[in-house]
């Protein structure tokens, strides 16, 4: 996609698309924007895009708390929940997680030194932030596989070219899993224990718990948003570095840039593509009035290879960038990503044991793509260990 966004930058940086949204390319309009505490609840919306029609298509609403996720609420609710999840979610309790992911990713390296070739999403790039998220969730064995499957059909609700099928099996996997998450939730209600899911029930702020369905949707979300996106990360991570092989190269002598590789990686290819604000009342962006109703799409992968802030060799993977840690991948404002330390704690450990471990890492046969516009990422990556 990228030299597209470069073209889009370079003619039109606040583009309106005959689809009626806008969509913001330069890295300056899209932090802006991002920080400017606009709107992200849907129901904000005036026209009919994907998510009116999912609404529509849920009718009566049957009992999916679908749009409780903190990701889809505004303040004083989106203050209010973030508080709650935070509470849980917090950077000691992710840097405790360091042991654990390390023994995954050593698990998952050992079976890729067994067979020599293997597909690195299949053995690596999934497995490892899947078994975290579910770990922390305390989502039985027996509910992956589906749990898996469920959760690959929702996030097409990021999506934006869905047809009305696709939207009613979107709906249908929400309802699944949502049950799914219910059934778990009402389990730990009575077996409480040391996870995150127990304390999310309990926590307390000022007074105020989670309703259950605000449980259900933040479970959803961080389940969704736990593994989607940081398997891109560290599929398109290695994707990049095995077309770059000086930097592959750099990074094996020097294993201390692994930090600063997964910061340029997420620069240089960006896990979520996009974000989205809804106006609520006009606003500018350069010199174009933006109505209310609308919806605005800050690019965060055009944004990331704006020369304008990157500088001219912006389309250039380079682990030691000094500057790569200014990128957008994770949003940026009040809705900056939650899960972002620990994506980066995954994203390091996994790059730099697999690029440790395996000094000739090589590809072995053809890269394929899952085919998605916003969570574009490497679905099969053959490696030769
Ligand atoms: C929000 C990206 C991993 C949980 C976001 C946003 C982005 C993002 C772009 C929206 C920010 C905005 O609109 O301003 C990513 C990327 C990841 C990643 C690229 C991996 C490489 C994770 C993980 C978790 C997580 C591992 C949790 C387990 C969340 C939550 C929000 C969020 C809960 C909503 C925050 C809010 O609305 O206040 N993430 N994410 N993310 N992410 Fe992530």
């Amino acid at each position: 996609p990228y030299p597209h966004y470069a073209r889009v930058r370079e003619l039109d940086p606040v583009h309106q698309h005959p689809l009626g949204f806008w969509l913001l390319t330069a890295y300056d309009d899209v932090a802006a924007l991002l920080r400017s505490g606009l709107s992200v609840d849907y129901h904000n919306l005036a026209d009919g895009l994907i998510f009116r029609q999912q609404d529509e298509l849920l009718g009566e609403n049957v009992g999916t708390p679908l749009n409780l996720a903190l990701v889809d609420r505004d303040p004083p609710d989106h203050t209010r929940l973030r508080g709650l999840v935070s509470k849980v979610f917090t950077p000691r309790a992710i840097a405790a997680l360091e042991p654990a992911i390390t023994e995954l990713v050593d698990s998952s390296l050992d079976t890729m030194a067994e067979r020599r070739r293997a597909d690195l999403i299949e053995t690596l790039a999934f497995p490892v932030p899947f078994a975290v998220i579910s770990t922390m969730l305390g989502l039985p064995e027996a509910d992956h596989v589906r749990v898996r499957e469920l959760s690959g059909i929702l996030v097409g609700r990021l999506e934006f070219a869905t047809s009305p099928e696709r939207i009613r099996a979107i709906v249908a996997a929400d309802r699944e899993l949502t049950g799914i998450v219910r059934d778990l939730i009402r389990w730990k209600r009575a077996h409480p224990g040391d996870d995150l899911l127990s304390a999310l029930i309990e926590a307390e702020v000022d007074g105020h718990t989670l309703t259950e369905d605000e449980v259900v949707a933040q479970v959803v979300l961080l389940y969704v948003s736990g593994h989607e996106t940081t398997v891109n990360l560290i599929g398109n991570g290695v994707v990049a570095l095995l077309r770059h092989p000086d930097q592959l190269a750099a990074l094996r002598d020097r294993p201390e840039l692994a930090g600063n590789a997964v910061e340029e990686i997420l620069r240089y290819d960006t896990p979520v593509q996009q974000s989205r604000r809804i106006t609520t009342s006009p606003c500018r962006v350069r010199d174009r009035a933006i109505p209310p109703g609308v919806l605005v799409i800050p690019c965060l992968g055009a944004a990331n290879r704006d020369p304008g802030r990157f500088g001219p060799d912006a389309d250039r993977l380079r682990i030691a960038r000094p500057e790569a840690r200014a990128h957008v991948s994770f949003g940026a404002g009040r809705h900056h990503c939650l899960g972002a330390a620990l994506a980066r704690l995954e994203g390091r450990i996994a790059i730099e044991r697999l690029t440790q471990r395996f000094p000739g890492l090589a590809q072995d046969g053809e890269i394929t793509w899952n085919g998605r516009v916003n969570l574009r990422g490497a679905q099969a990556v053959p490696v030769l260990v």
